[in-house]
């Protein structure tokens, strides 16, 4: 899901385009076509005969589309075959302000905002991605936001698990960290699986705990999610029509009566979106699964001014998980931890090191590529 607009980091590309800052100064696109070249290339190894290929399908909206096109064809698809990588555009409606009336961008066009991640359902069956998947005889699916560096790509464990347990849609969760922490809660309410996202649930709700201190609502959502084909299918067929709307409230730049466009300093009007998390409620098997956070998620959302879920604290996180990496692997690290990169086309989650790093020992910047 690479549609959203990531005005709270103020990069005027898509965000899937931004460079952390690591060594290798690789964006999140890179980073996580690599993965997807490893597991490809771990997945053809381990079936030998097969061949081991990963269908990237990547949901754009109006303003993201050619720019994301344009750096994936300027990269060479970062070493992954075109045919495999397919772009497609979500939906867009259109903003209004406090009144209800709809408001213009320019004179001659009314303002207009991409309708949230859950446009991701109707997208996929109108630009014939259901359809190609069926072609290519996919029949799971793994969904995630683009700015979480730490993204397992197609994690084969937990589409495994999935399907294992016949589950038809599945979230990957983390512990919430404290009551205001700006992640959705999966929870269950009025006896249907939902999440209750961070900027609609009330704050007596996020702060109750169990009489052992946890929060009662722990679940973190962290826009990582499992379908299987046939729900997917379902969702576009039946139930898109039926998912919620929900309301944001926006600084939306607009012309003013006398013609003049201004941009508002403060929240003007209401952006209308739906969220892709909102027809678990319409799963017949649904899972969560709890994930370690520090393994798993590192959200890019803020410029490095707010102190979190920026670029450094991304930074902070990779280094920490690549240091666990090695020494698992039986390295060694001397002194400060800092700059330690491990190239996905390396290690995918940390397998296969042993060879390249018992024994040895390290000191900081440390940047292990394949080559
Ligand atoms: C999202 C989750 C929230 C979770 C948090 C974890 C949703 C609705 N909310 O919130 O529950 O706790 O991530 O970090 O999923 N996107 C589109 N099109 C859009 C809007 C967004 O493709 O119209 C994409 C973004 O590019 C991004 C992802 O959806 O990759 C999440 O969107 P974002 O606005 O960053 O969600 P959060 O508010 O952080």
């Amino acid at each position: 899901m690479a549609g959203g607009q990531g005005t709270r980091l103020g990069f005027a590309h898509p965000k899937g385009m931004y460079d952390i800052g690591l060594q290798s100064s690789k964006s999140l696109f890179r980073v996580q076509a690599e993965r997807i070249r490893k597991l490809q290339e771990l997945a053809t190894k381990q079936f030998p005969g097969k061949n081991g290929i990963i269908t990237w399908y990547i949901m754009t909206s109006e303003h993201t589309m050619l720019p994301t096109r344009t750096y994936f064809k300027e990269n060479n698809f970062f070493g992954l075959q075109e045919e495999n990588i397919h772009m497609f555009e979500q939906g867009s409606l259109p903003c209004f302000d406090f009144n209800g009336k709809i408001l213009l961008d320019q004179k001659h066009r009314i303002a207009k905002a991409p309708d949230g991640n859950g446009g991701l359902y109707r997208a996929l069956r109108d630009s014939g991605k259901l359809e190609d998947m069926k072609f290519r005889n996919i029949k799971y699916l793994h969904a995630h936001s683009v700015d979480n560096i730490l993204i397992k790509v197609a994690d084969p464990i937990f589409i495994g698990y999935c399907a294992l347990q016949k589950a038809d849609c599945a979230a990957k969760v983390v512990e919430k960290s404290h009551p205001n922490e700006a992640v959705g809660v999966v929870c269950m309410v009025d006896g249907k699986y939902q999440v209750v996202e961070y900027s609609e649930i009330t704050q007596k709700t996020a702060e109750m705990r169990n009489i052992d201190g946890r929060l009662t609502f722990s679940a973190g959502n962290i826009c990582n999610h499992y379908f299987s084909a046939e729900f997917l299918n379902k969702i576009g067929s039946t139930y898109e029509k039926a998912l919620k709307l929900h309301v944001a409230k926006k600084k939306i730049p607009f012309v003013d009566n006398a013609g003049k466009r201004i941009t508002p300093d403060k929240v003007n009007g209401i952006k209308i979106e739906k969220f892709v998390f909102d027809v678990f409620e319409f799963s017949d098997k649904f899972l969560t699964v709890e994930v370690a956070r520090d393994v798993e998620f590192s959200a890019l959302k803020n410029a490095d001014s707010a102190g979190k879920d920026c670029a450094s604290t991304a930074r902070k996180d990779i280094y920490n998980l690549h240091r666990k990496y090695i020494e698992n692997a039986g390295g060694k690290i001397e002194g400060h931890v800092e700059e330690i990169e491990i190239s996905p086309l390396l290690s995918y989650a940390g397998e296969g090191l042993e060879d390249i790093v018992k024994g040895n020992i390290y000191s900081c910047p440390i940047h292990l590529t394949s080559s």
